[in-house]
């Protein structure tokens, strides 16, 4: 099936500074020509180190903001005449949802409410809503999530992100508003923020402390590499078809021990590390994409193997020792007060 084809001149990328959205902005710079203007409140989450390698580029443009807040929305769509926005800001730790929920309601549902509002009232022509595989809910030993799977969220976090998705899917219905939603399983790689189950094993693994596995263990999760996620979300972006949802994952299932065990031999530690630890309330047993619209729409699939970017991932964050203790620390947050003032004050 032919997809509609939008080529953006100007994007704005929500949430820039954090993980995928830092290797989003790589992408764009190094394999497109569109200018990108990041947003991004810089919460605990968000590091501008991440986006030190492109800070220069004539294409790129920063903007300290925070998504909750309307007026800010509008004010930046207009001053930087942006046309399409690739939503990628949000709360997006499981863990931190169960003890603190209501920032994941604010930033999440509200947040998204107002760039949609925001981009409707200044003429943008393309909204990509980045959203997640857990708003399925959890899978038993077999089957797979496809776009038509009902949405069934477990936990505070993806609970917010279905009620996004709703809004951005009523926007499309409402008033014929351009959206887009994708839909990822777990990402990994370079600049992930180390609460996340890789870089934290990783970390954990290279001071020789323990590994804290949830429950049995045997939770499963499909892992994609964050590049093929970026080349996805341009895909989609670009040829996707207004008002529809794409699944995108890696094809790539293994429980979270078999990760670790990965991870200790990739970083030549003993297995001993493990520790089996009380489990996450609420811990959906298993994910896994059915990937195969995207494939046959847009003919994009996932180039790296969970092993090589495993390998990769690994080789990153030894090389890149110093970003890692400049969180661990919590000097990362010194950049932001030099440049910004206070930490996260972005309304
Ligand atoms: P992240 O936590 O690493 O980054 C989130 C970014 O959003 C940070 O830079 C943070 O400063 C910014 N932010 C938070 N609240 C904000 C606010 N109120 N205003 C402006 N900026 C704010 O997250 P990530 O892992 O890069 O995930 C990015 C997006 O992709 C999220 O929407 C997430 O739900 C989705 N997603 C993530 C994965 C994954 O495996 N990590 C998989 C599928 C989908
Ligand atoms: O599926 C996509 C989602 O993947 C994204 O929407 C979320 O933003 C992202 O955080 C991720 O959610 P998970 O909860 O799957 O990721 P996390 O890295 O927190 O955990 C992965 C698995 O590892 C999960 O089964 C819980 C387990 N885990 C996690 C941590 C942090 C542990 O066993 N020990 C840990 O210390």
């Amino acid at each position: 099936m032919s997809a509609d084809s939008y080529q953006p001149k100007r994007l704005l990328v929500t949430g820039g500074a954090g993980f995928i959205g830092s290797n989003f902005v790589h992408y764009l710079i190094e394999s497109t020509d569109v200018e990108v203007v990041v947003l991004d409140a810089l919460t605990y989450a968000g590091n501008l180190a991440n986006l030190a390698p492109v800070a220069e580029h004539p294409r790129y443009a920063f903007v300290h903001a925070d998504i909750r807040d309307k007026a800010k929305m509008i004010e930046v769509m207009r001053t930087h005449r942006i046309d399409a926005v690739a939503h990628l800001a949000a709360e997006s730790h499981v863990d931190r949802s169960i003890t603190g929920p209501a920032v994941f309601v604010e930033t999440n549902v509200l947040g998204t409410l107002n760039l949609l509002q925001a981009a409707r009232e200044t003429g943008v022509q393309r909204f990509l809503q980045v959203g997640t595989d857990e708003v399925y809910g959890s899978l038993g030993p077999t089957g797979r999530f496809s776009e038509t799977t009902p949405l069934d969220p477990h936990s505070p976090y993806s609970a917010s992100k279905a009620a996004a998705d709703h809004l951005v899917s009523a926007f499309w219905h409402t008033y014929e508003f351009p959206t887009l939603i994708t839909r990822c399983s777990n990402n990994y790689g370079p600049y992930q923020f180390p609460e996340k189950m890789i870089p934290l094993m990783i970390n954990n693994a290279r001071q020789d402390k323990p590994l804290p596995v949830y429950g049995d263990g045997l939770n499963v999760r499909d892992w994609l590499y964050v590049h093929d996620h970026c080349s996805a979300l341009w895909g989609v972006l670009t040829r996707g078809r207004p008002g529809s949802v794409y699944n995108i994952g890696g094809d790539s299932e293994r429980t979270n021990v078999e990760v670790v065990r990965e991870i200790l031999r990739l970083v030549g530690k003993p297995e001993r590390l493990i520790t089996f630890v009380a489990d996450r309330p609420g811990h959906d047993r298993r994910y896994a994409i059915d990937a195969s619209k995207i494939a046959s729409e847009l003919g994009w699939r996932p180039t790296v193997t969970f092993e090589e970017g495993l390998a990769r991932t690994v080789a990153w964050y030894r090389d890149h020792a110093d970003w890692l203790e400049q969180i661990v620390s919590g000097e990362y947050q010194k950049y932001y007060e030099q440049m910004y003032g206070q930490r996260g004050a972005a309304r």
